[in-house]
């Protein structure tokens, strides 16, 4: 039923994985013979703790390793790609092993025998919404119809992949449509993690957010502690220690994933100005934190975007332009450095001079703050009913509730606060 090609790291953990969670019998192809034989003896090529005794466990009962990959085409419905997608010479994905397997197992596919093909490896967003519905398409079959596409980013880290992957914390299934996305989530139905059904684009997406994400949280540490070694006199390590022990890294009401999640920038007391300052007591040691120095970039990059994204909905400069949440997030009504602020003034100096602002509790502060030529409303309703366009920019429950009105009309969702499904 289940079918795995290619079995380094992640396709023999997921080969091995779905005979250990699925109650489906599962066929692996490695095409590098010696790989094969060594796996065919029930050894594991690398070192990957519980992978092993698992692997010999299911070896020849609920996992086959056959020679050929007519086999595993023949017994499987369900098809998944685990093969290697390294950089080319340009830095981008080699997408060659990906292509050569699907045309591979797509030359043995009887017509009339639905199969669904599904990329676990990495690949770039697009890829499978473009180049594998190609290649699909040059072999004959039409997507969804003959072959259903999938694909399914795997988040196992090497060294626990055996753990990770039958106890993962998410499940991201890419879907080319219904049928495909379907067929795959029911392999995963028993494995306890959330499962969210993507579009293709979007599960790729993930796997790089996360990748990129990663890289980003090492560069900085990295960044940080060479500013420290300019500096003089910090303990990095202790440094570190303490800076993991915020309960915002696992605890409630806020966590760390609050601040890996896009807005409309950063604002508020803290972060603009100790970001800057901490470069600026850097340079001052001679030593430049350009990461730093992009994050700040950034931080006025997105307010431009908002402002252009929330131009290009009016009809006219004339336009009214309601703006939904003054303080810099939901549960304060603190407005100093306010990301809205910046949304203000951008909007003002493109020619759009009917702002209409609310927001449930910082308004009075924003008043005493700021003198800007602006409309202030008295609710959320009297905001939406004399608005053409809305720009939410805080992410105050009341307006996620009212969600289905806001939507309603054009709108900028600033905070990507409104839920999709239910509007
Ligand atoms: N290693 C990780 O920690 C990790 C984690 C998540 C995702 N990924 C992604 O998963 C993919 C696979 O990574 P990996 O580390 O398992 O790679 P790997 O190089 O260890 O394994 C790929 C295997 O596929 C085999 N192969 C290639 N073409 C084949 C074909 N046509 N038929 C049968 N076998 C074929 C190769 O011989 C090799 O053994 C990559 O896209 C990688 O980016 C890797």
């Amino acid at each position: 039923m289940i079918g795995v090609i290619g079995l380094g790291f992640v396709g023999l953990t997921t080969a091995t994985g779905f005979a250990h969670r699925t109650s489906h019998p599962v066929w692996g192809y490695e095409k590098d013979a010696a790989r094969r034989q060594v796996l065919q003896r029930g050894e594991v090529p690398f070192h990957e703790p519980g992978l092993p005794e698992h692997l010999r466990l299911y070896l020849g009962g609920k996992l086959q390793l056959p020679d050929s990959i007519e086999a595993l085409v023949k017994n499987s419905r369900v098809i998944f790609i685990c093969v290697g997608t390294p950089a080319d010479e340009q830095g981008k994905a080699d997408l060659t092993f990906l292509r050569d397997a699907l045309r591979e197992v797509l030359r043995l596919v009887q017509p009339g025998d639905y199969k669904v093909l599904v990329v676990k490896s990495t690949v770039p967003p697009s890829t499978t919404a473009t180049q594998v519905t190609a290649t699909v398409r040059e072999c004959g079959f039409e997507p969804g119809r003959d072959i259903g596409i999938a694909n399914n980013p795997e988040f196992l880290r090497e060294g626990c992949s055996w753990e990770d992957f039958i106890h993962p914390d998410r499940i991201v299934i890419g879907q080319y449509d219904d049928r495909s996305g379907e067929t795959v989530e029911k392999i995963y139905q028993d494995f306890g993690a959330p499962i969210a059904r993507v579009s293709l684009n979007t599960g790729e997406y993930i796997k790089y957010l996360s990748n990129t994400l990663l890289a980003t949280l090492i560069s900085y540490s990295n960044e940080m502690a060479m500013a420290a070694d300019h500096i003089g006199g910090i303990d990095v390590r202790q440094a570190f220690r303490i800076l993991h022990q915020d309960r915002r890294w696992s605890g409630q009401p806020a966590k760390m994933s609050t601040y890996a999640y896009p807005g409309c920038g950063f604002g508020g007391y803290c972060l603009p100005k100790d970001t800057q300052a901490f470069i600026t007591q850097s340079a001052a040691h001679g030593f430049e934190t350009d990461g730093l120095r992009r994050v700040l970039d950034i931080n006025r990059e997105i307010r431009a975007h908002t402002v252009a994204k929330t131009a290009r909905l009016c009809s006219s400069q004339e336009s009214v332009i309601g703006i939904l949440g003054l303080s810099f997030k939901p549960g304060s009504d603190d407005v100093r450095d306010t990301p809205v602020k910046y949304l203000i003034e951008g909007l003002l100096n493109a020619g759009y001079s009917k702002l209409l602002a609310y927001d449930p509790l910082a308004m009075a502060e924003f008043r005493r703050h700021y003198r800007y030529p602006i409309e202030y409303a008295e609710s959320l309703n009297e905001t939406l009913d004399r608005s053409e366009v809305i720009l939410l920019a805080t992410a105050w429950p009341e307006f996620i509730a009212a969600g289905r009105t806001i939507a309603a009309k054009k709108y900028v969702d600033a905070r990507f606060c409104l839920d999709q499904e239910s509007l």
